[in-house]
């Protein structure tokens, strides 16, 4: 079996579950591969002594990008630089890459696959958005044959747990965070998952590959999950829904909008049940309806495994571009002031006829929480609903889905 040299650039979590991958499953990836896949470079700033890739740490990216052995690079580092220079000047050179960076590819993924179809390799990135779950190749393989109006997914492992934890032991925000940073789940940066930045930048992705343009993650609206309380969770039990951090993207009257936002999601509905580090994409068709793609979106392993996936689809097309469309052409992505949908409204009680006068139709929902009630609003536009919740002192507010 013929040889084929790749390096891997990082060898934190993901990197070292990549060198772990190879070997573990070295067999039935070759085989698969038609190639004997072979690691020849481990790029990162540390040295790792001891540990069996010691010999093949460099501390540059020259000999990697001078190597015409290296056929396929891994980009596992993470951030934008400079892994998106390292990225660049490998395709440039002649190499395929396959990367996990969610970052790098919601930036610069449409100039990436550009350039990688002007040089005849490939720029594979399956592994940025929901970790060992296949959704990027189903998006421009499978479902090429549809169009498609709603991608909406539980894309970010942390919050999920958090928002379970919440639900089913009554805890409250703060310790579950804690508790999810102790077991590792929260990126460095809390606030990346929490705010929902995270999931923002996986949604870009997505909502870039529905429509084969740009969509930047700054025109992405982002709302996370500091706000919500174990008040909002008793709400939810009692409208037989679960909260979740849902990021979205939909048609709306011809316009796409892209979202990251909790909403209330019905009890009959697939994303209902994908509960703890979990993630899940729902996606809907034209023809084929809605499928979900379920399974764990982050971790060493998965992710790993997502990246050696695409290692062996770019073995297997040296010298072939596979196209991915995705133009660096902007989106005009619609302004969440115009996105309608229903809300459940927090009120003090005795503002219920204030604010059934200023929501207009609606039911009432009690949670059983002293002092409050809650409504259900019909279907409003985001504008129409601040402009009638600023004359109230609304105590909370959640989108229903559906
Ligand atoms: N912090 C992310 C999550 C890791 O919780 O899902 C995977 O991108």
């Amino acid at each position: 079996m013929d040889r084929v040299e790749i390096a891997v650039l990082g060898y934190g979590t993901v990197g070292s579950g990549v060198v772990e991958v190879l070997n573990t499953n070295q067999e039935i990836i070759n085989r698969r591969a038609g190639k004997d896949i072979h690691v020849k470079y481990v790029l990162d700033l540390r040295d790792f002594p001891g540990d069996p890739i010691q010999e093949k740490v460099v501390h540059q990216m020259d000999p990697i990008l001078e190597d015409p052995d290296v056929k396929v690079v891994v980009e596992v580092m993470g951030g934008v630089e400079p892994s998106y220079s390292y990225v660049k000047k490998a395709l440039l050179a002649g190499k395929s890459v396959a990367t996990s960076n969610k970052e790098l590819v919601a930036r610069h993924g449409a100039e990436l696959l550009k350039i990688a179809g002007e040089n005849r390799v490939n720029f594979f990135y399956e592994a940025s958005v929901g970790g060992g779950i296949p959704v990027i190749r189903p998006m421009f393989s499978c479902l090429t044959a549809e169009d498609i109006d709603e991608v909406s997914g539980i894309l970010n492992g942390t919050t999920n747990y958090i928002l379970s934890k919440m639900t089913f032991e009554g805890a409250d925000f703060e310790s579950v965070l804690k508790e999810a940073q102790e077991k590792g789940y929260a990126e460095r940066n809390p606030e990346a998952d929490v705010e929902g930045y995270d999931a923002g930048r996986k949604i870009a992705i997505l909502s870039s590959m529905v429509c084969e343009k740009q969509v930047d993650f700054e025109s992405v609206y982002m709302e996370g999950i500091t706000k919500i309380t174990r008040e909002d969770i008793l709400y939810a039990g009692k409208l037989n829904r679960a909260i979740k951090l849902l990021a979205r993207s939909r048609m709306q009257d011809g316009v796409m909008y892209a979202m990251v936002a909790p909403f209330l999601v019905e009890n009959d509905h697939p994303l209902y049940s994908v509960n703890g580090v979990f993630n899940a994409i729902f996606v809907h068709g034209n023809m084929l309806g809605d499928a979900m793609f379920y399974g764990k979106g982050a971790g060493k392993l998965p992710t790993a495994s997502a990246v050696v996936a695409d290692v062996v689809d770019a073995v297997k097309h040296l010298g072939i571009n596979i196209r991915i469309r995705w133009s660096q052409e902007k989106m005009q992505v619609g302004e969440i002031k115009d996105f309608a949908c229903r809300f459940l409204v927090r009120i003090p009680e005795d503002c219920l006829k204030k604010a059934q006068e200023a929501f207009g139709q609606t039911e009432t929902v009690d949670a059983g929480v002293p002092g409050e009630i809650g409504l259900i609003t019909g279907v409003m536009r985001e504008e129409d609903f601040a402009e009638a919740a600023a004359k109230l002192p609304v105590i909370n507010r959640i989108r229903l889905n559906g």
